[in-house]
């Protein structure tokens, strides 16, 4: 915290000179969450929030792909993200020609792409989805069958939920790939009594040992509610940091699987972002104005 402590005090005051908003994701480590951010949330409140923002300048703690959102969503804002490369291997796992070929082989089928994509592939997309509003986003369309990209165990889990028939992609999550239903098994051997709740980016065998499955800001909201004896989260580690702040009563076993792009934004980037203004992001406006759309149809679905 001392080697903390001037950063987040300058970063505060530039912010507030500059007239800057800090939207962070639940994966941001705690000193981001907790000291510098405006506002924290999930891929969809992140993007509500962005397209409500009155500040001109917004800084994306986040990975890329949410960084893009916010620019689609305000085009006139100056977006900045600390890290340009702090990508996501989900939206690497798939092009804009991948789906303009999916689309030639099923045609007329309508395309939901998780937000976690390019703005290349947004601009192939009906409709976008975030993991806590996929199942009403697929159903939003009123059809039988439905592409559903990139993510294969989030479309897996979907499919679980819904007679829609879905078309998936191999995408997967580095991070929580990488979660076994052996690991939790021997949690709940140890501890009968623990709760699991795991993001349904994770495999069908992880999610098979879950008791509540969920986005992370639902996550957060399952455990602040309920407040368990003890918790294992089966997502990205400074979820259960953050989380730990705000539940002190709750204990949480830690399976930590880093998510090494969401950790390239710290708190020296945060604050040369601001100095320096940069790294600006900028999107093609061919592309800009068709990769809104699918954003766009996504936020005006009502809850
Ligand atoms: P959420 O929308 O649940 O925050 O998920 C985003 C993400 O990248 C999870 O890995
Ligand atoms: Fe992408 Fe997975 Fe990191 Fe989320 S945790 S940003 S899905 S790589």
């Amino acid at each position: 915290w001392p080697f903390f402590a001037p950063y987040i005090k300058a970063i505060n005051e530039l912010k507030a000179q500059r007239g800057a908003v800090i939207l962070a994701h639940n994966y941001q480590t705690p000193e981001i969450f907790h000291c510098v951010a405006d506002v924290v949330g999930d891929s969809l409140q992140l993007a509500r929030l962005a397209a409500k923002a009155k500040e001109d300048i917004i800084v994306q703690c986040g990975v890329h792909f949410m960084a893009e959102t916010s620019k689609l969503l305000s085009p006139e804002k100056t977006v900045l993200i600390p890290d340009s490369r702090a990508g996501c291997s989900l939206a690497s796992s798939i092009t804009g020609a991948d789906v303009r070929l999916l689309k030639q082989r099923y045609p007329g089928v309508p395309v939901v792409t998780y937000v976690n994509s390019s703005a290349d592939v947004k601009a192939e997309t009906d409709i976008c989805c975030t993991s806590s509003n996929a199942v009403q986003v697929v159903e939003s369309l009123g059809v039988d069958r439905v592409i559903f990209l990139p993510d294969e165990y989030l479309g897996k889990y979907v499919q679980t939920q819904t007679k829609v028939q879905l078309i998936l992609w191999k995408g997967h999550c580095e991070v929580h790939e990488r979660f076994t239903g052996a690991e939790l098994r021997a949690y709940r051997e140890a501890d009968p009594s623990v709760q699991i709740i795991a993001h349904p980016e994770c495999p069908p065998d992880v999610l098979a040992e879950a008791d509540f499955t969920g986005s992370t800001a639902h996550m957060i909201d399952w455990v602040k509610t309920r407040q368990p004896r003890r918790i294992v989260m089966v997502t990205e580690c400074s979820m259960a940091d953050n989380v730990a702040a705000e539940a002190p009563k709750v204990e949480f076993v830690r399976p930590c699987n880093l998510c090494p792009h969401m950790k390239r934004i710290t708190l020296p980037k945060i604050l040369d972002s601001l100095v320096n203004m940069r790294e600006e992001v900028l999107i093609d406006p061919a592309i800009a104005e068709r990769a809104r759309l699918p954003i766009e149809r996504m936020i005006n679905l009502k809850n």
